[in-house]
């Protein structure tokens, strides 16, 4: 499973990308509020930082206006995946990009027919939002085993890009459900390498090693 960082905070995409596990980025209209900065400006300065997918979002509700945003935005660089929400003039944008040769990724997805349009659109990438169905009570996972099932069927190439990760959990199990992409906020990747049985481990070796009195 490829691992993206849901942010636009450059400082925090450097520091997972020093070691060399970052496969991708996603940003979206929130994301840039939060960072404070210009979108173009951000998403410019993200993409010479990371080799793989940066993923930057139409802000048009029209698909005239996506895909006037998205051939724009495919222009900042080489690896920028014009993200689309899934709007029947969504699909009609994706649809029309992808034929420009331009990487898409459809966001905001909530059920399995919805990915299934997505994939016929001809989508790299599906957003389904685990979290947000949490939320409502619904099992947000339960959409990741259903695309996979779907996708699988069908033989789809569209990744699935399991988002609105909130916790290690979710992680997990997305990697158990055949996700090919996970997107997570920084804080919870870097939950992912924590275990209080690797740092009582780690305390018991280091104090036997002090007694010791050696050096490497
Ligand atoms: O990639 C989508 C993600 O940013 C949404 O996450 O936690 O706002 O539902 P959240």
């Amino acid at each position: 499973m490829k691992f993206f960082v849901d942010t636009a905070d450059v400082a925090d995409i450097r520091e997972v990308a020093e070691v060399g596990l970052l496969d991708g980025v996603t940003t979206n209209p929130s994301l840039i509020m939060k960072s404070g900065r210009d979108f173009i400006e951000v998403v410019t300065e993200i993409c010479s930082i990371v080799d793989g997918p940066v993923s930057a979002e139409v802000t048009a509700l029209d698909s005239e206006g996506m895909i006037r945003e998205g051939v724009k935005l495919a222009a900042l660089a080489d690896n920028v995946v014009v993200k689309l929400p899934l709007t029947w003039d969504g699909l009609k944008a994706c649809k029309a990009l992808v034929a420009e040769g331009i990487e898409t990724n459809v966001t905001l997805c909530f059920s399995a027919n919805q990915g299934l349009l997505a994939a016929k659109a001809g989508a790299t990438y599906i957003s389904p939002f685990i979290g947000r169905l949490d939320d409502l009570g619904v099992d947000g996972m339960e959409l990741i085993h259903d695309l996979r099932t779907v996708y699988d069927n069908y033989g789809f190439e569209t990744e699935i890009l399991a988002a609105s990760i909130r916790s290690a959990a979710h992680v997990q199990e997305c990697a158990l459900a055949g996700a090919d992409v996970a997107t997570v906020p920084p804080p919870v990747l870097k939950s992912l390498a924590k275990h209080k049985l690797t740092d009582a481990g780690l305390e018991a070796f280091m104090k036997d090693w002090e007694k010791t009195g050696q050096t490497i």
